[in-house]
């Protein structure tokens, strides 16, 4: 897919105070010499501050980093989590599209998307609020479909659930990430068949979901 700068830009970019301390302290991890490779984090943060990656803010961190803004626009045009067109202010939905959650009912997902957000990939919803698009295997087949919101996983997904999970983003609550049929992680739908010991007195939510829960940062922006 042809990756491009969004044909309208922002004038300017620059991190805010609590930003650039943490992006100086990033570069400050590699030699002296190799603060290049420090292009990803920087990216990312910018990103995470914005919400996607404009063209001065790429040329903002290569400026940082002291090297051409080329190699800079290479990253940022390669990495499809890197979002060069404006998206939704409360939340950007990710819909893995590849087999197992193509199988599972991934197209089903993104019809739920064209319904409520918008009908094409990138575009945002009319209220500004959303946007989605499909992405490659996020690396969760166990639980397809799935789709990535903001920095958390929503898993075993059906068309009703997704647009449930929508629809509280869109009232402004961050609805439960992880499994949404009860699974408890990646165990067989019908239940786990060996290991089962591990079940007692283990807490509701694993691990990842936990963690979720107790950042609170699903669709949040790091404005440093
Ligand atoms: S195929 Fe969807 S997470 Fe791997």
């Amino acid at each position: 897919m042809r990756r491009r700068f969004h044909e309208i830009q922002p004038g300017s970019f620059a991190f805010t105070a609590g930003n650039l301390a943490w992006a100086q302290r990033q570069m400050g991890k590699y030699p002296e010499g190799r603060q290049a490779s420090a292009v990803i984090p920087l990216l990312m943060r910018a990103q995470e501050q914005e919400g996607w990656l404009s063209r001065p803010a790429v040329e903002y961190v290569a400026d940082m980093l002291s090297i051409p803004h080329i190699r800079a626009y290479e990253v940022a045009t390669f990495y499809y989590m890197f979002q060069l067109h404006p998206v939704g202010s409360v939340a950007h939905l990710q819909i893995c599209g590849t087999t197992t959650c193509m199988i599972c009912g991934a197209e089903e997902l993104i019809e739920i998307c064209r319904r409520k957000i918008a009908p094409h990939p990138h575009m945002l919803s009319a209220d500004g609020k959303f946007s989605w698009e499909e992405v490659e295997c996020l690396g969760a087949c166990c639980n397809a479909p799935m789709a990535q919101i903001g920095k958390d996983y929503y898993e075993d997904l059906t068309p009703d659930s997704l647009a449930g999970i929508i629809d509280g983003f869109a009232g402004g609550t961050v609805p439960r990430p992880g499994s949404q049929n009860g699974r408890f992680s990646c165990e067989p739908a019908s239940g786990a068949t060996t290991l089962r010991e591990s079940e007692s007195g283990r807490p509701a939510d694993n691990a990842a979901v936990a963690l979720a829960l107790l950042q609170g940062d699903t669709v949040a922006r790091i404005e440093g």
